[in-house]
């Protein structure tokens, strides 16, 4: 895909692109936005280089697509609205971060969609890189589209038409009963979403899988765990899965209705890893809406 100063060349065999020649600290005009929304749904992730990025540029990117979602992390703590999550061990104010913080960022360890647990979930997330470590802290991304594609019908059957429930407590106190504090337990309430959802635009069906997941309606607790282990092995099989070594400079948007993605670890005493990151909306209020498509 190319018009006079764009190009979007594909990152992997089954999904991902790279885009060159757009300036995301520059407002974007509406053909070449149009053309990165095109191809955001086509190939699920897409990554621009080089960028010179700040806060209010990355909202402003952010905002063309849709709502941006609040941050919840802080939120739930300070009870204060913002836009921007720091992703990484550094703190807003340029400094190590505290150990909570760090471990609750050990949970996006796990295979994940961004705010699944939401009621509303996260469509896309944007992640910006300022400062990354020398070795680790790569994110690793793979398709759950591909992987529908690849499911036999048995199976197919079996999880259309199901709803999973997507709960942020469960998943994050695999790492540490103190990943979470009492504020977060009090209002992060578990959420049904379906375990297949279809993208509106191209009408390609996809697992909607990760590590939030704690249940499957109508499933025994033991069978549905296997049942997830078994599609999220499938997802994230070794050739499907994109690992990205992050340069600063970089930025990122995945598309959460359809890609499961995970940080990797790295030494934290070691290394600094200063990420923000945004997430847009799903459209949609309803439960039909959000479950079966956006
Ligand atoms: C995330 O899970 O949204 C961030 C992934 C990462 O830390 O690489």
């Amino acid at each position: 895909m190319t018009d006079a100063t764009v190009a979007i060349a594909p990152l992997h065999a089954e999904f991902g692109a790279r885009v060159v020649g757009v300036d995301l600290s520059k407002s974007l005009d509406d053909g070449v936005f149009e053309m990165i929304d095109t191809a955001i749904n086509r190939y699920s992730i897409l990554l621009f280089e080089d960028q010179s990025m700040n806060d209010d540029a990355h909202l402003d990117f952010t905002r063309r697509f849709g709502e941006p979602e609040e941050e919840h992390v802080s939120y739930y703590s300070s009870g204060k609205i913002t836009y921007i999550g720091l992703v990484g061990n550094v703190d807003a104010d340029g400094n190590q971060a505290t150990s909570r913080r760090v471990k609750s960022a050990r949970g996006n360890e796990m295979w994940h969609s961004d705010s699944s647990f939401r009621e509303i979930p996260a469509m896309f997330s944007i992640l910006a890189a300022y400062e990354v470590p020398d070795e680790g802290g790569e994110t690793e991304f793979a398709s759950a589209r591909s992987a529908w594609a690849r499911l036999d019908d048995a199976t197919r059957r079996l999880v259309d038409g199901r709803i999973g429930i997507h709960d942020y407590i469960y998943s994050r106190t695999q790492v540490g009963a103190d990943a979470v504090n009492e504020s977060q337990r009090s209002y992060m309430h578990p959420v049904r979403q379906r375990l297949v959802r279809q993208n509106p635009l191209t009408g390609e069906k996809n697992l909607f899988v990760g590590s939030h997941v704690r249940a499957i309606e109508g499933m025994a607790d033991d069978e549905a765990r296997a049942l997830l282990r078994r599609l999220i092995d499938e997802i994230t099989r070794a050739e499907s899965v994109y690992r990205h070594r992050w340069r600063a400079g970089d930025v990122m948007i995945w598309d959460n209705r359809c890609v499961l993605h995970r940080g990797c670890g790295y030494d934290e005493a070691k290394f600094r890893r200063r990420m923000h990151q945004t997430r847009v909306r799903c459209r949609g209020t309803s439960l039909a809406e959000t479950v079966s498509s956006d």
